[in-house]
């Protein structure tokens, strides 16, 4: 890629009633870098060069939620899925929008090989877009992610939680373990690793307090990677990155100090929005 291309050229966008700036370089067309405001109708994700345009272009506009199938809701979320082979110019367009906060990843602009999860926020007006996820159709390498994105203004509200958690359901319904494409931004993995985190801590716990004799819990890591859906590489770099992880008298052991309960329980009662499963409508295609 040319260097030059990679400055960032989009000032800043408008998009539902946020104004959002860029972080970096997306390959919009050329004579949108000339605009002070990039307009963008937060429903079907099309770029124009003025307010007058968007305006207009609502008028004809009749989406008021992504296109595809609403798959999940409960109140205020709902979840999109959108076939990057039936809804091109969406998809594209939303991958341009995504590129806007990604540096370091080669963007799949070709979507036809790609489904689309998108989170939205719902209310009398519309569905109004806050992140996505895609998937590829087909992983060999057990992707269950490949690009995920919280919109700048939702950002540290807990969506990032909330999209991987969605995409670990769908992994369960699939009965397949899943990980993100590699390689992970820098916030990318931070939200992995805090997601991981609470979810595995949360199982060890709750089997800490259902064993009678504490001490003797156990579990394997295939059992943790089967609850949680999580890769067992991702389990093994979890247990290792909080460090409870230890050799002791010839077997490894998992050893939780009250802080870190205590940590956790709060933790989860900060974590108000969760996927129920049971509202989630979808099979795998196959
Ligand atoms: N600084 C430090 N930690 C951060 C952080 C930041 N700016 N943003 C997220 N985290 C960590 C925190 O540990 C946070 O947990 P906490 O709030 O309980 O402390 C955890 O990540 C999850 O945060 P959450 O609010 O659920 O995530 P988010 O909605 O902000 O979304 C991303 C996270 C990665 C999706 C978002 O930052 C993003 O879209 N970034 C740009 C695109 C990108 O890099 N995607 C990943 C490509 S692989
Ligand atoms: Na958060």
């Amino acid at each position: 890629e040319d260097v030059l291309t990679r400055i960032k050229n989009i000032q800043t966008i408008y998009l539902g009633k946020h104004l959002i700036e860029p972080w970096y370089f997306a390959p919009y067309p050329q004579e949108l870098s000339q605009c002070p405001i990039v307009y963008i109708c937060e429903y079907c994700l099309k770029f124009m060069k003025s307010m007058k345009c968007l305006e207009r272009h609502r008028q004809k506009c009749k989406l008021y939620h992504p296109p595809g199938n609403e798959i999940y809701r409960k109140h205020p979320l709902s979840f999109f899925e959108v076939d990057g082979r039936k809804n091109k110019t969406y998809t594209q367009n939303l991958c341009l929008l995504a590129k806007l906060f990604l540096d370091h990843k080669f963007l799949h602009y070709d979507t036809d090989a790609f489904l689309f999860y998108i989170l939205t926020e719902y209310d009398s007006n519309g569905f109004h877009i806050v992140g996505y996820f895609s998937k590829e159709k087909e992983s060999s390498e057990d992707y269950n992610v490949a690009c995920i994105l919280t919109l700048p203004p939702y950002q540290r509200l807990g969506y990032g939680k909330v999209l991987i958690e969605f995409s670990y359901e769908l992994s369960k319904i699939e009965g397949k373990t899943g990980t993100p494409e590699k390689p992970l931004s820098d916030l990318g993995l931070l939200c992995y690793r805090r997601y991981w985190s609470i979810t595995i801590l949360d199982v060890l716990i709750n089997l800490k307090q259902k064993e009678s004799d504490q001490d003797k819990a156990q579990i394997s890591i295939q059992e943790l990677s089967e609850v949680t859906s999580i890769k067992k590489e991702d389990i093994v770099s979890t247990l290792q990155h909080l460090n409870i992880i230890t050799y002791y008298k010839g077997q490894y052991v998992i050893v939780l100090d009250n802080n870190l309960v205590e940590n956790h329980i709060q933790a989860m009662k900060k974590r108000k929005i969760r996927i129920d499963p049971k509202l989630l409508h979808w099979t795998p295609k196959d």
